[in-house]
């Protein structure tokens, strides 16, 4: 069943268009790559389906149309969006990030166990749950960016280049932990990534924005087999 469907969708930012006419189709419990050179429209995509950004055209998410609906009452639904860059809180611990990102989940003993359950999953922030968010290594605190928006409880968790300037040893561990959120919890995975040829590892299927149109999409598989895209993408960007 379609879990989130884009239809003729377009984005400005003012009266530069950086959106062009794109559609596609996620299902519910695919993890999925955005793939594209710098500029394509990556960022942009996620924020219109967020909610920070106006768009034409059509977002349906589990049913309903999002043009109506505000970024938090999206939030609320279960869009989660881990903006480019990280953006923890670098002044407070990792437990209080963690807090922070609760933001719908309304027990103290829900938020407790929902921590815990991270933790498990992150043992290296629950080791420094008492460390200022701004002392951990750009991995960790890309592990606390991930963490924080999994308090929301997703659905459908966005993450925008999770690997940026991260080695290559990081990123196939924060992907490896997306597919077991995407395997263990069903959660429904929109990554963006420059690393293409590691994260086509772990993606059931990707699709290429380039100068904000869909010019290719398909499974892993057949993204990995694709010349194109092999030409353009793969092993090129590191
Ligand atoms: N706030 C903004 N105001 C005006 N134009 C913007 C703004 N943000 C992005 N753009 C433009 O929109 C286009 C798409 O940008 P976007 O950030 O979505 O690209 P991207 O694919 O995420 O690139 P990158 O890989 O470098 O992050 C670019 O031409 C960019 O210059
Ligand atoms: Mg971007």
């Amino acid at each position: 069943m379609t879990f989130l469907q884009i239809q003729g969708l377009s984005a400005f930012y003012g009266r530069t268009q950086a959106l062009f006419n794109c559609s596609f189709d996620i299902s519910e419990g695919e993890f999925v790559a955005l793939l594209g050179s710098n500029g394509a429209g990556k960022t942009t995509m996620l924020r219109a389906i967020s909610g920070l950004l106006p768009f034409k055209g059509s977002i349906t998410y589990d049913g309903k149309h999002l043009e109506k609906v505000a970024a938090q009452k999206r939030l609320e639904l279960g869009i989660v969006h881990i903006p480019q860059g990280r953006g923890t809180f670098t002044e407070f611990t990792v437990d209080e990030n963690l807090s922070l990102g609760a933001t719908i989940v309304a027990s103290r003993s829900q938020i407790k166990a929902d921590k815990e359950q991270w933790y498990e999953a992150f043992p290296r922030l629950k080791e420094r749950r008492d460390q200022l968010a701004g002392n951990l290594s750009g991995g960790e605190q890309q592990m606390l960016a991930v963490a924080r928006g999994l308090m929301s409880r997703p659905r459908l968790l966005m993450c925008d280049e999770p690997s940026l300037g991260l080695a290559p040893s990081i990123t196939q561990e924060i992907l490896k932990t997306f597919k077991a959120l995407n395997r263990d919890h069903g959660m429904t995975l929109l990554v963006v990534e420059q690393n293409v040829d590691i994260t086509l590892q772990y993606a059931d299927k990707a699709f290429v924005l380039e100068a904000g149109q869909i010019v290719a999409s398909g499974s892993a598989e057949e993204m990995v087999n694709n010349e194109d895209i092999k030409k353009s993408y793969l092993g090129a960007v590191r």
